[in-house]
């Protein structure tokens, strides 16, 4: 297989159960396009639109709730995390307008997009707020 594939570990785990739940989700989705970019073509074509269809979704779901449970922890780096889920939001959105164009949509750049933003943000990014949310999570 020429690419990597993606799959959930524990160490991706930010400890509360809905994120989690959703970072799975996110990983699930891009593990079937990735298998879907190696078989190529009109396979890849079609799982381009939807993975494009469902990672809006995802943005709006999970963004939301994440953000909402780092406001609460008053987590203080809560700017700059959101800057970079609006980063994550633009480059779904430049994605879309690509395949809406025809301009030269390339499903195995947006693949690896979404894996290096799972590497990067959810292993690194999410991390970081374990502390202020496990407080949270104990005050109840
Ligand atoms: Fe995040």
């Amino acid at each position: 297989m020429p690419d990597a594939q993606i799959e959930w570990r524990e160490d991706f785990s930010v400890g509360n159960d809905q994120i989690d739940d959703q970072h799975k989700e996110l990983i699930r989705i891009t593990g079937e396009f990735i298998s879907h970019c190696q078989i190529g073509g009109v396979v890849a074509k079609v799982a381009f639109l939807t993975t494009i269809q469902k990672a809006v979704h995802y943005v709006k779901t999970h963004f939301a709730a994440e953000e909402a449970v780092m406001k609460k922890a008053g987590y203080p780096e809560f700017e700059i995390h959101k800057r970079q889920h609006e980063e994550f939001v633009n480059e779904v959105v430049r994605q879309a307008k690509m395949f809406e164009r025809e301009d030269n949509p390339n499903p195995g750049e947006f693949s690896r997009y979404l894996m290096n933003w799972i590497v990067e943000h959810i292993a690194d990014s999410d991390k970081k707020y374990i502390p202020y949310i496990a407080r949270l999570d104990s005050a109840r």
